[in-house]
Protein backbone atom coordinates (compact mmCIF):
# COMPACT_ATOMS: atom_id res chain seq x y z
CA UNK A 1 0.00 0.00 0.00
CA UNK A 2 1.67 3.16 -1.11
CA UNK A 3 1.71 5.80 1.71
CA UNK A 4 0.12 9.61 0.84
CA UNK A 5 1.83 12.67 -0.60
CA UNK A 6 0.87 14.80 2.45
CA UNK A 7 2.35 12.17 5.20
CA UNK A 8 1.56 15.31 8.20
CA UNK A 9 -2.13 15.87 6.91
CA UNK A 10 -2.57 12.14 6.68
CA UNK A 11 -1.39 11.97 10.39
CA UNK A 12 -3.25 14.89 11.69
CA UNK A 13 -6.91 12.96 9.75
CA UNK A 14 -5.86 9.59 11.74
CA UNK A 15 -5.42 11.52 14.95
CA UNK A 16 -9.13 12.39 14.34
CA UNK A 17 -10.21 9.20 13.25
CA UNK A 18 -8.82 7.28 16.12
CA UNK A 19 -8.81 9.59 18.56
CA UNK A 20 -5.09 9.36 18.97
CA UNK A 21 -2.15 11.12 20.38
CA UNK A 22 0.89 11.73 19.56
CA UNK A 23 3.47 11.80 22.00
CA UNK A 24 7.28 12.50 20.71
CA UNK A 25 10.62 12.70 22.56
CA UNK A 26 13.07 15.52 21.83
CA UNK A 27 15.20 12.81 20.09
CA UNK A 28 13.33 12.34 17.21
CA UNK A 29 13.91 13.81 13.75
CA UNK A 30 12.51 16.90 13.44
CA UNK A 31 9.24 16.05 11.25
CA UNK A 32 8.21 13.90 13.93
CA UNK A 33 8.83 16.26 16.44
CA UNK A 34 6.75 18.78 14.32
CA UNK A 35 3.67 16.62 13.92
CA UNK A 36 3.65 15.46 17.93
CA UNK A 37 1.27 16.79 20.41
CA UNK A 38 3.25 16.77 23.10
CA UNK A 39 7.06 16.81 23.21
CA UNK A 40 8.76 16.14 26.05
CA UNK A 41 11.58 14.74 28.52
CA UNK A 42 10.63 11.28 30.00
CA UNK A 43 8.94 12.97 33.14
CA UNK A 44 6.71 15.02 31.11
CA UNK A 45 5.93 12.17 28.60
CA UNK A 46 4.86 9.65 31.49
CA UNK A 47 2.64 12.02 33.09
CA UNK A 48 0.94 13.47 29.59
CA UNK A 49 0.38 9.02 29.25
CA UNK A 50 -1.21 8.98 32.74
CA UNK A 51 -3.18 11.99 32.12
CA UNK A 52 -4.63 11.57 28.29
CA UNK A 53 -7.86 11.03 27.34
CA UNK A 54 -7.13 9.64 24.03
CA UNK A 55 -8.17 6.20 23.22
CA UNK A 56 -4.85 5.63 21.25
CA UNK A 57 -1.33 6.55 22.35
CA UNK A 58 1.63 6.66 19.19
CA UNK A 59 4.52 7.00 20.92
CA UNK A 60 7.49 8.80 18.87
CA UNK A 61 10.11 7.35 21.31
CA UNK A 62 11.64 4.20 22.32
CA UNK A 63 10.22 0.87 23.47
CA UNK A 64 10.66 1.60 27.02
CA UNK A 65 8.57 4.82 27.31
CA UNK A 66 5.93 3.14 25.19
CA UNK A 67 5.69 0.38 27.49
CA UNK A 68 5.65 2.91 30.17
CA UNK A 69 2.25 4.40 28.87
CA UNK A 70 0.46 0.67 28.47
CA UNK A 71 1.41 0.50 31.84
CA UNK A 72 -0.06 3.42 33.20
CA UNK A 73 -2.83 2.60 30.20
CA UNK A 74 -3.65 -1.04 30.22
CA UNK A 75 -6.72 -0.35 28.35
CA UNK A 76 -5.61 1.89 25.70
CA UNK A 77 -4.10 0.97 22.27
CA UNK A 78 -0.38 1.96 22.71
CA UNK A 79 1.57 2.11 19.33
CA UNK A 80 5.44 2.59 18.59
CA UNK A 81 6.22 3.34 14.96
CA UNK A 82 9.54 0.81 15.02
CA UNK A 83 9.29 -1.83 17.08
CA UNK A 84 13.10 -2.09 17.41
CA UNK A 85 13.30 1.01 18.66
CA UNK A 86 15.33 -0.17 22.14
CA UNK A 87 17.35 1.27 24.25
CA UNK A 88 21.34 0.32 24.88
CA UNK A 89 20.47 1.34 28.28
CA UNK A 90 17.89 -0.78 29.09
CA UNK A 91 19.65 -3.57 27.02
CA UNK A 92 22.64 -3.11 29.81
CA UNK A 93 20.30 -4.52 32.71
CA UNK A 94 19.03 -8.26 31.65
CA UNK A 95 16.26 -9.27 34.15
CA UNK A 96 17.54 -12.60 35.44
CA UNK A 97 20.55 -10.59 36.11
CA UNK A 98 19.54 -8.12 37.82
CA UNK A 99 17.31 -10.46 40.13
CA UNK A 100 20.63 -11.99 41.37
CA UNK A 101 21.82 -8.39 41.79
CA UNK A 102 18.92 -7.09 43.82
CA UNK A 103 19.07 -10.51 45.36
CA UNK A 104 22.54 -9.99 46.64
CA UNK A 105 21.53 -6.43 48.42
CA UNK A 106 17.96 -8.10 50.02
CA UNK A 107 17.85 -4.92 52.17
CA UNK A 108 18.47 -2.48 49.95
CA UNK A 109 15.41 -0.14 48.38
CA UNK A 110 15.57 -0.43 44.76
CA UNK A 111 15.78 2.85 42.84
CA UNK A 112 15.31 2.22 38.72
CA UNK A 113 15.96 4.99 36.10
CA UNK A 114 13.01 4.91 33.87
CA UNK A 115 15.17 3.68 30.59
CA UNK A 116 14.51 0.04 31.79
CA UNK A 117 12.46 -2.99 30.71
CA UNK A 118 8.81 -3.85 32.27
CA UNK A 119 10.97 -6.52 33.79
CA UNK A 120 13.14 -4.27 35.89
CA UNK A 121 10.49 -1.82 36.54
CA UNK A 122 8.81 -4.61 38.41
CA UNK A 123 11.67 -5.44 40.22
CA UNK A 124 11.94 -1.97 41.38
CA UNK A 125 10.50 0.09 44.57
CA UNK A 126 10.59 3.56 43.02
CA UNK A 127 11.08 5.21 39.32
CA UNK A 128 12.98 7.94 38.73
CA UNK A 129 13.86 9.82 35.77
CA UNK A 130 16.62 12.71 34.87
CA UNK A 131 14.55 15.35 36.09
CA UNK A 132 13.29 13.96 39.52
CA UNK A 133 16.57 11.16 40.23
CA UNK A 134 17.88 13.74 43.12
CA UNK A 135 14.87 14.91 44.52
CA UNK A 136 13.42 11.15 44.77
CA UNK A 137 16.93 10.20 46.56
CA UNK A 138 16.87 12.68 49.13
CA UNK A 139 13.48 11.96 50.16
CA UNK A 140 14.70 8.52 50.58
CA UNK A 141 15.79 8.46 54.76
CA UNK A 142 19.23 8.38 55.69
CA UNK A 143 20.01 4.99 56.87
CA UNK A 144 17.94 3.26 53.48
CA UNK A 145 20.49 1.66 51.18
CA UNK A 146 19.52 2.03 48.07
CA UNK A 147 20.39 0.06 44.77
CA UNK A 148 20.49 2.48 41.75
CA UNK A 149 19.99 0.79 38.57
CA UNK A 150 20.87 0.65 35.09
CA UNK A 151 22.68 3.76 34.74
CA UNK A 152 26.19 4.08 36.73
CA UNK A 153 26.63 7.61 35.05
CA UNK A 154 23.76 9.02 36.55
CA UNK A 155 24.15 6.59 39.46
CA UNK A 156 27.30 8.83 39.89
CA UNK A 157 25.78 12.17 39.42
CA UNK A 158 23.14 11.51 41.98
CA UNK A 159 25.62 10.71 44.27
CA UNK A 160 27.26 13.66 44.26
CA UNK A 161 24.36 15.76 44.09
CA UNK A 162 22.93 13.93 47.12
CA UNK A 163 26.04 12.94 48.91
CA UNK A 164 24.13 9.67 49.62
CA UNK A 165 26.25 6.27 48.86
CA UNK A 166 24.78 4.36 46.34
CA UNK A 167 25.08 0.74 44.75
CA UNK A 168 25.04 0.96 41.05
CA UNK A 169 24.35 -1.13 38.57
CA UNK A 170 27.23 -0.64 35.86
CA UNK A 171 25.13 0.27 32.60
CA UNK A 172 25.17 2.42 30.59
CA UNK A 173 24.24 4.98 27.30
CA UNK A 174 26.20 4.42 24.41
CA UNK A 175 24.77 7.98 22.68
CA UNK A 176 26.06 9.83 26.35
CA UNK A 177 29.15 7.77 26.31
CA UNK A 178 30.45 8.64 23.00
CA UNK A 179 31.47 12.39 23.69
CA UNK A 180 35.00 12.95 23.45
CA UNK A 181 36.50 15.21 27.12
CA UNK A 182 39.96 16.54 24.72
CA UNK A 183 37.81 17.25 21.46
CA UNK A 184 35.26 18.86 23.71
CA UNK A 185 38.27 21.55 25.50
CA UNK A 186 39.37 22.09 21.57
CA UNK A 187 35.40 23.25 20.88
CA UNK A 188 35.33 25.41 23.99
CA UNK A 189 38.81 26.65 23.50
CA UNK A 190 38.10 28.02 19.94
CA UNK A 191 34.59 28.83 21.28
CA UNK A 192 35.48 31.07 24.28
CA UNK A 193 31.82 32.71 24.35
CA UNK A 194 30.02 28.77 24.72
CA UNK A 195 28.72 27.35 27.81
CA UNK A 196 29.17 23.72 27.61
CA UNK A 197 25.13 22.51 29.07
CA UNK A 198 24.80 18.15 29.63
CA UNK A 199 22.64 15.34 30.61
CA UNK A 200 23.02 13.42 33.51
CA UNK A 201 23.82 10.65 31.44
CA UNK A 202 27.30 11.50 30.10
CA UNK A 203 30.29 10.35 32.04
CA UNK A 204 31.78 12.76 35.02
CA UNK A 205 34.83 13.52 32.75
CA UNK A 206 31.81 15.68 30.41
CA UNK A 207 30.07 16.88 33.43
CA UNK A 208 32.54 18.50 35.21
CA UNK A 209 33.06 20.81 31.86
CA UNK A 210 29.50 21.31 31.81
CA UNK A 211 27.79 25.06 33.83
CA UNK A 212 24.33 23.55 33.69
CA UNK A 213 23.19 20.20 34.17
CA UNK A 214 19.93 18.68 33.52
CA UNK A 215 17.13 16.58 31.74
CA UNK A 216 16.28 17.21 28.01
CA UNK A 217 13.59 19.67 29.50
CA UNK A 218 15.55 21.66 31.77
CA UNK A 219 18.34 21.56 28.83
CA UNK A 220 15.62 23.38 26.69
CA UNK A 221 14.37 25.59 29.33
CA UNK A 222 18.06 26.69 30.01
CA UNK A 223 18.99 27.74 26.92
CA UNK A 224 15.59 30.04 26.48
CA UNK A 225 16.05 31.66 29.98
CA UNK A 226 20.14 32.08 29.96
CA UNK A 227 21.36 35.74 28.91
CA UNK A 228 24.26 33.34 27.13
CA UNK A 229 23.75 33.06 22.98
CA UNK A 230 25.48 30.18 22.23
CA UNK A 231 25.96 26.38 23.96
CA UNK A 232 27.58 23.30 23.62
CA UNK A 233 25.47 20.68 23.50
CA UNK A 234 26.08 17.26 25.41
CA UNK A 235 23.04 15.33 24.81
CA UNK A 236 21.46 13.21 21.57
CA UNK A 237 22.01 15.98 18.92
CA UNK A 238 17.77 15.65 18.32
CA UNK A 239 17.04 18.43 21.06
CA UNK A 240 18.89 20.99 19.12
CA UNK A 241 15.72 21.23 16.59
CA UNK A 242 13.54 22.45 19.32
CA UNK A 243 16.48 24.88 20.97
CA UNK A 244 16.98 26.44 17.36
CA UNK A 245 13.16 26.71 17.51
CA UNK A 246 12.18 28.20 20.98
CA UNK A 247 15.50 30.11 21.00
CA UNK A 248 15.94 31.25 17.28
CA UNK A 249 19.05 33.59 17.06
CA UNK A 250 21.22 31.77 19.75
CA UNK A 251 23.56 29.24 18.27
CA UNK A 252 23.48 25.62 19.47
CA UNK A 253 26.24 23.51 18.92
CA UNK A 254 26.49 19.66 19.51
CA UNK A 255 29.08 18.23 22.06
CA UNK A 256 31.90 16.80 19.89
CA UNK A 257 31.75 12.75 19.71
CA UNK A 258 35.12 10.67 20.20
CA UNK A 259 35.46 9.34 16.17
CA UNK A 260 34.16 11.14 13.12
CA UNK A 261 30.20 9.60 13.29
CA UNK A 262 26.97 10.55 13.81
CA UNK A 263 27.02 8.90 17.32
CA UNK A 264 25.50 11.52 19.29
CA UNK A 265 22.37 10.56 17.04
CA UNK A 266 20.55 7.61 19.36
CA UNK A 267 20.23 4.85 16.29
CA UNK A 268 17.18 3.44 18.24
CA UNK A 269 15.30 6.89 18.52
CA UNK A 270 16.21 7.41 14.86
CA UNK A 271 14.28 4.30 13.66
CA UNK A 272 10.93 6.16 14.26
CA UNK A 273 10.38 7.96 10.70
CA UNK A 274 7.30 9.90 9.87
CA UNK A 275 6.12 7.13 7.51
CA UNK A 276 6.46 4.70 9.84
CA UNK A 277 4.42 6.72 12.51
CA UNK A 278 1.84 7.18 9.76
CA UNK A 279 2.03 3.39 8.57
CA UNK A 280 1.65 2.47 12.78
CA UNK A 281 -1.47 4.34 12.40
CA UNK A 282 -3.03 3.43 9.45
CA UNK A 283 -2.67 -0.25 10.65
CA UNK A 284 -2.70 0.14 14.28
CA UNK A 285 0.48 -1.89 14.88
CA UNK A 286 2.70 -2.69 15.90
CA UNK A 287 1.52 -2.86 19.74
CA UNK A 288 2.92 -2.73 22.49
CA UNK A 289 1.72 -5.26 24.44
CA UNK A 290 3.20 -7.73 28.30
CA UNK A 291 2.26 -10.04 30.59
CA UNK A 292 -0.01 -8.69 32.93
CA UNK A 293 1.63 -9.76 35.68
CA UNK A 294 4.91 -7.79 35.04
CA UNK A 295 2.09 -4.57 33.73
CA UNK A 296 1.17 -4.99 37.84
CA UNK A 297 4.02 -5.31 39.58
CA UNK A 298 5.46 -2.21 37.08
CA UNK A 299 2.75 0.42 37.87
CA UNK A 300 3.37 1.12 41.38
CA UNK A 301 6.87 2.16 41.50
CA UNK A 302 5.87 4.28 38.24
CA UNK A 303 2.81 5.70 40.65
CA UNK A 304 5.44 6.24 43.16
CA UNK A 305 7.57 8.29 41.20
CA UNK A 306 4.81 10.39 40.11
CA UNK A 307 3.67 11.20 43.48
CA UNK A 308 6.98 11.75 44.99
CA UNK A 309 7.86 14.36 41.83
CA UNK A 310 7.42 18.05 41.86
P1 LIG B 1 15.14 12.72 29.44
O1 LIG B 1 14.47 13.25 28.19
O2 LIG B 1 14.14 12.32 30.45
O3 LIG B 1 16.14 13.70 29.94
O4 LIG B 1 15.91 11.38 29.05
C1 LIG B 1 16.78 11.31 28.01
C2 LIG B 1 16.89 9.92 27.48
O5 LIG B 1 17.79 9.21 27.70
C3 LIG B 1 15.84 9.39 26.67
O6 LIG B 1 16.29 8.22 26.18
FE1 LIG C 1 18.63 4.76 25.28
FE2 LIG C 1 20.70 6.39 25.10
FE3 LIG C 1 19.03 6.19 23.05
FE4 LIG C 1 18.24 7.39 25.32
S1 LIG C 1 19.82 8.09 23.93
S2 LIG C 1 17.09 5.89 24.12
S3 LIG C 1 19.35 6.21 26.85
S4 LIG C 1 20.35 4.56 23.86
Amino acid sequence: MSTPHDLVGAINDLKKDLNAIVLAHYYQEPEIQDVADYLGDSLGLSRQAADTNAEVIVFAGVHFMAETAKILNPDKLVLLPDVDAGCSLADSCPPDQFAAFKAAHPDHLVISYINCTAEIKAMSDIICTSSNAVHIVNQIPADRPIIFAPDQNLGRYVMAETGRDLVLWQGSCIVHETFSERRLIELKTKNPQAEVIAHPECEATILRHASFIGSTTALLKYTQTSPLDTFIVATESGILHQMEKQAPGKQFIPAPPTGNCACNECPYMRLNTLEKLYVSMRDRKPEITMPADIRQAALHPIQRMLEMSV
